[in-house]
Order: structure tokens, then sequence, then C-alpha cells
């Protein structure tokens, strides 16, 4: 029962190119789940080469098994949750997010915070989310470190502890000295395949080592203690304060450091919100929420896996689950674990693993599993899409046909559809631009409609409520031009510009315009 105390459930979030499958490959090689840098790699190549659909459907099926990676280092079980990230980014990389414990930011040395990170902070930001920073690409040329400390407190908002800093920048770099263990690491850099082995020093009499430039770092890492605040665990567990690490993933220079500090300072298995009460994850009896649905993933095994995050008790094959929606029990016998590359029958999963049922269409995002308990789990939202086109139709007659289709598609949860009130017009969300030549795809090939996207007015979607229901009325009423009905039927409003949506916020104070929705089941 105590298992769930050694795991540790995280994802790395990082704008495109940062490192995050490099420094995901370390962390593997580290935790001995592979032999060799390169199997992860090579999968994002082939992620990489189009975004045509045969291709993209290989990287689905070989998606299953990256979804999830599991590996043991230092007596802990560590889960790394996969987060889409180049042409595959959707709402599952924000709403993977809502099933981790704690996240892993990249940096890139040269290029600090960029756009996608700062997106992925908001949705870290909603739960409060401990996040540790690895500054990558400490081998390239890139900002002083202090100046990316800075633009990671004033962009991101959240107080950096330095807990590792870079010996050399550039081509000088070497390693790192410690702050909190008061030594140095000394790399030298080696096979990139393989862990690098570090010289360990006291801090005190390393000068040598370090080489002519020990007397400037010395300086430079005083005034970077007197300024910074300390490590604090208790802060960085309320995701007030990030520790920060510097290295090189692809030189395995200051890996190590990272793990270690994250197996012995990143948060357990933590109670889950329900919208009956708090589920602790020391509960004896199962519960869980789905977060994820990927259709027709491995050719092998052509259905949907849903993916579920055990939040308390423990999973055994034969296991009666109730399905809180639907009212219904389930016997699963077969869930899938992640363990290696390949699939796997899981044995048994605890409080923070993640398994993955067969889904035959009965489970959607946000659906909460128990033992008899009628449990509704909360904080696994829809996203607000950020990119919006319209469906147009080749064939008329097919209209059902689209409809059908576009709801299971929403059903899997990265596509999202609107139907305004005042035309007939079918509007699809997403989050990534490729989600729309997927959902085409997938028209096409399942439900047999030629359907096509074009450019819709929308700028972004907010739900709508208001206490009053006399105001919500007039608000309808006066703005029903833009609004719709999203796929579950919630009322939402179509912004056609960031600047439109400001200033009907401000014309209508009372009424509540929410960026996510929640799925009360
Ligand atoms: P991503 O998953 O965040 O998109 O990034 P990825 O790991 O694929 O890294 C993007 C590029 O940055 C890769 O180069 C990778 O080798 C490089 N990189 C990652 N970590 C470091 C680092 O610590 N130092 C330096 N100098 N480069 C790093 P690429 O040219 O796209 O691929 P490759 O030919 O090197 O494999």
């Amino acid at each position: 029962m105590s298992d769930y105390l050694q795991r540790r459930t995280f994802a790395i979030i990082s704008h495109p190119d940062a490192g995050k499958t490099t420094l995901t490959e370390k962390l593997l090689l580290f935790g001995g789940a592979i032999k060799m840098a390169g199997a992860v790699k090579g999968r994002k190549a082939a992620r990489h080469a189009t975004a045509d659909w045969m291709r993209l459907e290989q990287e689905r099926g070989i998606s299953v098994t990256s979804s999830v990676m599991q590996f043991a280092y230092e007596g802990k079980v560590i889960n790394l949750l996969d987060t889409p990230g180049h042409e595959d980014f959707s709402e599952d990389t924000y709403r993977t997010l809502t099933a981790v414990d704690s996240a892993l930011m990249v940096i890139d040395a040269a290029k600090g915070v960029e756009e996608r990170t700062i997106k992925l902070m908001e949705v870290c930001r909603l739960r409060k989310t401990p996040i540790m920073t690895f500054i990558n690409k400490a081998d390239r040329d890139g900002r002083e470190p202090i100046e990316l400390i800075d633009e990671i407190e004033t962009v991101l908002g959240i107080k950096c502890a330095p807990v590792t800093w870079p010996i050399g920048m550039g081509r000088t770099f070497r390693g790192v000295l410690h702050f909190l263990e008061d030594r140095v690491y000394l790399y030298r850099r080696g096979d990139r395949n393989r862990i690098s082995e570090a010289v360990c020093l006291d801090i005190f009499g390393s000068e040598k080592e370090i080489g002519p430039d020990a007397g400037t770092l010395m300086e430079e890492v005083e005034i970077v203690r007197g300024a910074s605040p300390i490590f604090e665990r208790s802060l960085y567990l309320a995701g007030e304060q990030t520790p920060v690490f510097f290295g090189s993933a692809v030189h395995n220079i200051g890996v190590r450091e990272l793990l270690h500090a994250f197996v012995e300072y990143a948060p357990e298995p933590q109670p889950r919100v329900a919208t009956s009460r708090i589920i602790e994850p020391k509960e004896e009896k199962f519960t869980g929420f789905v977060f994820k649905i990927q259709a027709n993933m491995d050719p092998a095994h052509r259905d949907r896996i849903a993916f579920m995050r055990v939040c308390s008790g423990v999973y055994d094959p034969g296991i009666r689950l109730y399905h809180s929606r639907l009212g219904r029990e389930f016997r699963i016998s077969d869930a899938i674990t992640f363990l290696a590359s390949d699939r796997q029958h899981t044995d048994q999963a605890y409080a923070g693993d993640i398994i993955g049922l067969h889904n035959h269409g009965t489970i959607n995002i946000g659906d909460s599993f128990s033992q008899g308990e009628k449990l509704t789990f909360t904080g696994i939202p829809n996203f607000a899409p950020e990119l919006f086109r319209r469906a147009v139709l080749s064939e008329p007659l097919k209209l059902k046909a689209l409809k059908r289709g576009l709801a299971q598609l929403c059903e899997e949860g990265a596509t999202q559809l609107f139907q305004p009130l005042t035309n007939n017009d079918l509007i699809l969300g997403a989050i990534g631009p490729l989600q729309f030549d997927v959902a085409a795809f997938r028209l096409r090939n399942e439900y047999g409609v030629d359907c096509q996207f074009e450019p819709a007015k929308v700028n972004t979607v907010r739900w709508i409520t208001a206490a009053d229901e006399k105001l919500l009325l007039k608000f309808k009423h006066r703005l029903m031009a833009n609004l719709a009905d999203d796929y579950l039927g919630h009322l939402v409003y179509l912004a056609p510009s960031a600047v439109s949506l400001n200033l009907t916020k401000e014309r209508w104070p009372d009424i509540s315009f929410q960026a996510t929705q929640e799925h009360i089941g």
C-alpha cells in the first residue's frame, strides 16, 4: 500500500528545441530504461519528418508507449509523462499537466523564456504545480546566467533559487557548482550516448582544478548567493519558488545533479480534489481519473486507449471499477503499463501511476473511477482553444456523419466543436494546427466525410456563466451573434479578437468568462 510513497510523477515543459527529448533520453539512461541514447530521438525524427497522416499514424503508434515512461532511480519509481510538443502540440499537452504532481521546465540558455513555456507555465499555475528548472545548453554561447534567472523571475513570475551554477559558459563550460552541497562537479565532455563521469570536489580548495577562471567564478557565486533566495522545499512545493539547475543535456553535464535533487525533493503523489471530498493517495480503495484518450494508435492494437491517473488504492488485474458518469461497474483485467518500450500488462499500479485502459467508446476525458463511490474529480478541464476553423462539407448530405465524427473527435479531447446560436456553422477549435489535418483525415477515413477547414473569425472562446439568470438572458439576447454551444451544450462566447473580449468583459462585470471548463459528469 505504501508503494505510492516512492512514486514521482512529472512532465517536462519546454518550448520546442529547448532539449526536452535529449534530456528525457538522459534521464532514461540514468534510470537504466534505455541502454543508449538515440531511442527517443529516433522516434522524434519520425515525428518531425513530415506532417502527413501516414507518418502521423506511425508516430501515434509509438506515442502510446512513449506517452508515459516509467523508470527507477535511487529507490524511487519515476513516471515521466510526455507532453506532445512540436506539430503534435494539442490540448493533450495541457491536460497531461493535470495528471502530474510536479513539472520540470527546460529553458534554452541562448533563448531564455519562450512563448510555449509561458503558456505551459500558466497551466501549471492553475494547480500550483511545483516546478524545477533546468537551464540547458550551457555548453553553447548563451546569455549570462544571472540575466536568465532574472528573466524567469520577471516573465514567469516565480522566485528562482539557484541550486547549481555553471562553471564557465559556452566553450568553457565544464561543470557545475552545487550550492546546497558546497561541491563542484567537473566533467570531461565525452561520449554523448553514455553517462559522463564527474570529478566531485569540495568547493574550498577546488580552484586549481577549476583553472584560471576560478577567481571570477567564486566572486560571481558570492554575488548570486547574496542576491538569491536559498532553496526551500516548502516554497517549491507551494509553487512559489523554483530550484534552478544549469547543464547540458547533450553532453550529460549537470543532469545527474538535477535528477538527484528531483528524487530527493519532488513531491510524492498528492491528494486530489473531487466535487464531494478530497481523496488522499493513502486511501485503500482505488480511485482514478482519465486525462487523455488516444485512438487507433498501434497498428497491432487498433483501439482507443484511455489514460488514467491512479489517485488512491491499488490496481490489480481483475479489479471491478465503478464508472461514476455512467453509474456502472466494469471489470478491468488488461490495463496497460508503460514500463519498457513495449506495452505490457500491468500487474499492479499505485497512486501516482498511469494505466492505459482499452476503451470502446464508453470512457471520456475527465471520467472518474472508484470502487463503488460516486466521485467526480475536478481539475481536468477543457482549455480554451487558440485556433479556430469552420468545417466546410463537400457533400451537404453528409452533415449528420460530419456531426457524429466531430463529436467523437471531441471526446478524444484534441479538438472542440462549437455550434453558434444564430447559424448552422460548425466551428472546430484546437491548440495545435496539426489537429485540423488530423480531423480532416480521420473524418474521411473513419466517417467517409470529405470536409475542409476554413479560417473562422474567432480569436478565442470563454465559457459563460452568471449567478443571475435574468442577467444571463439579457447577455444572451445582446450578444447572440457571438455565442455558441460547445459539444457538451455549455454556453460560450466566441471572441472575434482579444480587444473585443476585454471590452465585453468590462461591459458585463457580473458575467463570468472562464478560460477553462470542467468536465462535470
Ligand atoms: P526538444 O525535444 O525540446 O524539441 O529538443 P531536442 O532534445 O530535440 O533538442 C533540440 C536540439 O538541441 C537538438 O539538435 C539537440 O541535439 C540540441 N541540444 C539538446 N541539448 C543540448 C545541449 O545541452 N547542448 C547543445 N549544444 N545542444 C543541445 P538537433 O541539431 O536538432 O539534433 P541532433 O542532430 O543534435 O540530434
